[in-house]
């Protein structure tokens, strides 16, 4: 009973939000991966990595589609519990997938299934300031929740594909106006993906929430990137934020422990990985 508590004492106490927070307080930089399995989940953690999203990206990267749209719920538990699995420090976070959060009920009862049958301690929604009801109700029933914002690839049909979010002022000054209200409605986390650099650190100094960048510019709180395309697994074109760190080493291991000193030593991302 309270394992929790013994392991607070351990070497290696487990990520909780109280930690991320305390890391943005400090100017450390949070460093987080997406993960599908247990056998790389093992490796993310033995290379210190803190966060670890199983994200709908396994639509793309797992199951070869060329968006996020056609993943379900149930994908998305079946990979979350066998990272589980390989996890120990690393705080689980997993994807609420397209069209399973559209009314507070239906996200309730879906975060619970991340939760109790995904193992998940935290889930990720995309959205601005429509979700703030969702994210409020979550918030009210101690869901741990992470706010998506920028490009959002669940909507690319509607948006007109993978592009670049906020760089026009109207735009910008609406996502800063959304993340603030995503903080306040109880988000714990705000993850910032293909802005402009500048944009990104104004809205991770004007939040007290830690913020997460994937091509969000070198100021965000955190960095995170998809396994795959670290580890040049991805075929074909990488977006310009993604750097390969296999190069110069010789085991998923090493480039995962180099991506690992990259974001902390502030190396990743450089001035090429901006927008
Ligand atoms: O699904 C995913 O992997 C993500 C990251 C790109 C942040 O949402």
């Amino acid at each position: 009973m309270y394992t929790q508590l013994q392991l607070r004492d351990s070497s290696r106490p487990p990520v909780n939000v109280a930690t991320l927070g305390k890391m943005k307080a400090n100017g450390e930089k949070i460093s987080c991966l997406t993960a599908y399995d247990a056998s790389y989940a093992a490796l993310i953690d033995e290379a210190g990595i803190d966060v670890v999203l199983v994200g709908d990206s396994l639509g793309m990267v797992i199951q070869g589609h060329d968006t996020t749209v056609p993943v379900t719920l149930d994908h998305i538990i079946y990979h979350s519990r066998a990272v589980a699995k390989g996890l120990f420090r690393p705080f689980q976070m997993a994807d609420m997938p397209f069209m399973t959060y559209t009314s507070r009920e239906q996200a309730l009862q879906n975060a619970v299934r991340l939760m109790q049958e995904g193992g998940a301690k935290m889930v990720k929604l995309e959205g601005g300031a429509g979700q703030a009801e969702i994210v409020e109700f979550l918030a009210r029933h101690d869901i741990p929740v992470c706010a998506h914002l920028g490009l959002r690839p669940q909507s690319v049909h509607k948006t007109g594909g993978f592009r670049v979010q906020g760089r026009e002022e109207a735009a910008a000054e609406r996502m800063r106006n959304d993340a603030r209200l995503l903080q306040d409605a109880g988000a714990d986390v705000v993850l910032l993906e293909c802005i402009p650099p500048q944009l990104g650190e104004i809205i991770t100094q004007e939040l007290h929430v830690p913020v997460i960048g994937i091509g969000a510019g070198p100021h965000t709180d955190g960095q995170i990137l998809v396994l795959y395309d670290i580890l040049d697994i991805t075929p074909g074109r990488k977006p310009r934020f993604v750097r390969n760190f296999m190069t110069g080493h010789d085991s998923p291991l090493a480039a995962l422990q180099s991506f690992d000193r990259a974001v902390r030593d502030r190396s990743y991302p450089a001035a090429e990985h901006n927008f």
